[in-house]
């Protein structure tokens, strides 16, 4: 497969960021990767993974090869009376996925209804919303060594998952592409409405014992409302992460801020709003040309037009700088910026 050359990339990618790749590559196969990857002139370009782009900033043309990755397939691998074990391409819509395992009661997935992007990117941020996150049920995934073509095997524990993180987003980073994920699903599922959007939206609607189909919905319906949609106008979900301090930091922010939002996080840390920590900045729907962050959601940045991947990209330094001085927080990028 030759790559094609000075390919645009502004499909591809959710803020609909106008910039080039010098080459471009898109795989279905395993195989086809391997194959790729030994080819001995693109050994030495430069390379980025791609899966739905959507979590990611493109600052300037990529001087380098962008490899695609849409190898297909959702398999049920093995399964008992309680659980079962489901294979997908890395390729595969998220989404599409989610739906697959809902229609078939199949739960552990339905609270990331409509997360943007595929099953290969979802380990690499662990992907989660209202209560659930990827860790929860992935059970290993198969991969490829960009520099060796190796295929590898990783279990849960060598994700070394965290809060929006893992292996692959750390030591890992631009060294592995994931080529399909397994997941455990149980077949008498529980539902998980710990998340209190989520708690409130059911009981407003009077559903007291939610099907995993309930909560799909609902949560179609919370993410429908807060958040833009990528399609009519650019973005990439959350900008920034949750800042997680520590107890003596928050103790010392709810002192001045009592109303401050935050959340319980690992070994006795908070998780803090960054949404609201931005929206006391009065930069909720803020708006610089045609970037701004969404007026129903401060953490949202948005491409409202042309803006180029620089004016975002300048649009939240200064935001950062805001949050900063207001607060002594310095706030975490989510999405990956090249
Ligand atoms: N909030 C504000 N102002 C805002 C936005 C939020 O005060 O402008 C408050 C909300 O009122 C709420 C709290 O912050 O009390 C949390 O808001 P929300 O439920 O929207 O969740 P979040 O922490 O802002 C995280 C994920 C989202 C995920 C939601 C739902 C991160 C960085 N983001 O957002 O994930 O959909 O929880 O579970 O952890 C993504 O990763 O791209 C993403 C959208």
């Amino acid at each position: 497969m030759l790559p094609l050359k000075d390919h645009s990339l502004k499909n591809l990618n959710t803020f609909g960021v106008d910039v080039k790749a010098k080459l471009f590559a898109e795989v279905f196969y395993e195989e086809e990767l391997i194959q790729l990857l030994s080819d001995e002139t693109l050994k030495r370009e430069k390379k980025f993974v791609l899966g739905g782009g959507s979590n990611i900033l493109f600052t300037k043309d990529f001087e380098g090869i962008i490899i695609k990755i849409s190898i297909p397939g959702i398999v049920v691998i093995d399964e008992n009376s309680d659980s079962v074990i489901i294979e997908a391409g890395a390729g595969v819509i998220w989404d599409d996925l989610v739906n697959f395992c809902v229609v078939k009661n199949f739960g552990g997935i339905e609270n990331l209804t409509l997360i943007p992007g595929t099953v290969g990117a979802a380990p690499i941020q662990n992907i989660g919303a209202y209560g659930q996150e990827l860790a929860d049920t992935l059970v290993s995934l198969n991969g490829v060594l960009i520099e060796t073509g190796e295929q590898k095997i990783f279990n849960k524990a060598e994700c070394k998952f965290s809060y929006r993180s893992s292996v692959f987003k750390e030591e890992l980073k631009n060294k592995l592409i994931i080529t399909s994920v397994r997941f455990k699903l149980s077949k008498n599922p529980k539902t998980d409405i710990s998340y209190k959007t989520l708690r409130e939206y059911l009981s407003d609607k009077k559903i007291s014992s939610p099907t995993i189909k309930d909560i799909s919905n609902a949560v179609a319906e919370i993410r429908r409302k807060r958040l833009p949609d990528p399609t009519k106008i650019g973005n990439a979900g959350s900008f920034f992460k949750n800042p997680v301090l520590n107890e003596e930091m928050f103790i010392k922010l709810k002192s001045e801020y009592p109303e401050v939002i935050s959340f319980p996080s690992e070994a006795g840390k908070i998780k803090i709003s960054a949404g609201w920590l931005i929206e006391e900045c009065g930069w909720k729907g803020k708006r610089f040309g045609e970037v701004g962050t969404s007026p129903d959601h401060a953490l949202v940045v948005c491409n409202y037009g042309k803006a180029s991947g620089a004016e975002i990209l300048e649009f939240t330094m200064r935001l950062k700088e805001e949050v900063a001085n207001k607060f002594g927080i310095k706030l975490e990028e989510e999405v990956n910026i090249l």
